[in-house]
């Protein structure tokens, strides 16, 4: 088989790139080692920029999102017994879309079959070949049957725990890493959510957060010890410890209910340089990843998808490389800035065992100045939206 453009992993990058490329005529092939249903099994972050929102009406997949999606113009933020609002719209013109990721990656792959997208479920042993030279090939197991493509280019869309990153030598690559002390417990609910905005919430026993997907489905999180299993966190456990680190308003009138999903995940900030090697370009969680205190784990994909996308079709549609010659500089400028605001906005609302007395007050007082501060709640809304791309 050959393709222009092989894509490694069927998330939300892969799916997103795969649909924008396929509108253009580049002909292309995902390979994902899950089933789809797999991959919607999976319960991620639920805010988009509007970045993201655009870039999926570009790619004809916004209807639903468009129709079921939220659109919020500030969110809370509560510390000290306190609370304060911090208004999208008012400091940046542009408010947040609500709306799931399992639900947008669903979008996507029902978007790649209507078009007749080469979606490869079960596509194990991908391996990648002769990237650093203009016959890149792609190899990967159906079974017991070996399968080659040629392509023209590799996007590394594979995630975290991919393929591509470790394709890119060690002498070439460098890895930057941040592992914090603590963990997200996130609980998915069918019940009504607490409050018609997102509540971010600092208190003495650690960070939570009150979230939503519709009017009849809730995601809460907080903050827990890494050595914590989900098996540590009954349900019981979980709404009585949420109570205890929200506002006493918000605590009275929380409907509880049966969890439907539970999960835990690590608070990490990582990033990879270069995010291009040879005619590989990785995208998405498989060049970084954020803590999802502010959450841009999917919204910096988007920007990355954006380039690459736009770099692709000027390759393809004017012979012109420097799209693909400038996309690692060009992602990176902006990752590392999501990466920056997303460490900042986790120590602002986290308590970390390795936290000083004199920290613990460095925190209180950054909470104290965002709460009264106009020019600072204007920063902090300019990265929450989505800086430019
Ligand atoms: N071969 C084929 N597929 C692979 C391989 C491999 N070796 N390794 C991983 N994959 C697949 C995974 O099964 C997964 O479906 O690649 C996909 C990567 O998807 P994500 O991990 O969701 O990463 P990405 O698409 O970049 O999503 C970015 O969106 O899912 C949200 O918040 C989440 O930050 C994440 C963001
Ligand atoms: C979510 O709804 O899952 C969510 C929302 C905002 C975040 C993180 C997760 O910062």
């Amino acid at each position: 088989m050959r393709t222009q453009v092989v894509i490694v992993g069927g998330g939300p990058s892969g799916l997103l790139l795969s649909q924008l490329l396929h509108l253009k005529g580049i002909d292309n092939v995902v390979l994902e080692r899950r089933t789809r249903d797999y991959v919607l099994g999976r319960i991620r972050a639920g805010v988009l920029e509007t970045g993201m929102v655009d870039l999926m009406r570009e790619a004809q997949v916004a209807k639903r999102m468009d129709t079921e999606g939220f659109t919020h113009s500030g969110t809370v933020i509560a510390f000290g017994g306190g609370q304060f609002r911090i208004d999208f719209v008012e400091h940046t013109g542009r408010p947040v879309m609500v709306y799931g990721q399992t639900e947008l990656t669903r979008d996507l792959y029902d978007a790649r079959a209507a078009l007749g997208g080469k979606v490869i479920h079960r596509a194990m042993g991908v391996c990648l070949h002769q990237v650093d030279t203009d016959a890149p090939y792609v190899t990967y197991m159906l079974g017991d049957t070996e399968h080659r493509i040629e392509c023209d280019f590799i996007a590394g869309c594979d995630g975290f725990h991919g393929i591509s990153r470790q394709t890119i030598p060690d002498s070439v690559r460098r890895d930057y890493e941040k592992l914090y002390p603590s963990g997200w417990m996130g609980l998915l609910s069918e019940t009504p959510p607490v409050h018609e905005e997102l509540v971010y919430s600092d208190s003495p026993r650690g960070f939570a957060l009150c979230s939503m997907r519709n009017e009849n489905l809730s995601r809460y999180y907080v903050q827990c010890l890494l050595s914590d299993t989900v098996e540590d966190w009954s349900d019981e456990r979980f709404w009585a410890e949420l109570k205890k680190r929200i506002p006493q308003e918000f605590a009275a009138k929380l409907v509880t209910g049966p969890s439907i999903e539970k999960s835990i995940a690590p608070l990490r900030s990582f990033v990879t340089e270069p995010m291009r090697w040879g005619q590989l370009f990785l995208a998405g969680d498989a060049a970084h990843i954020v803590p999802p205190t502010g959450a841009k784990g999917l919204n910096t994909a988007a920007s990355d998808l954006q380039y690459l996308y736009h770099a692709l079709l000027r390759y393809y549609q004017d012979q012109d490389p420097s799209g693909l010659d400038g996309y690692s500089a060009k992602a990176l400028a902006r990752v590392w800035k999501a990466e920056r605001f997303s460490w900042e906005m986790t120590h602002l609302l986290h308590r970390f065992p390795t936290q000083t007395a004199f920290d613990l007050r460095m925190q209180q007082a950054d909470l104290g100045f965002l709460a009264e501060n106009v020019a600072a709640q204007k920063v902090f809304a300019q990265n929450y939206v989505g800086l430019p791309y």
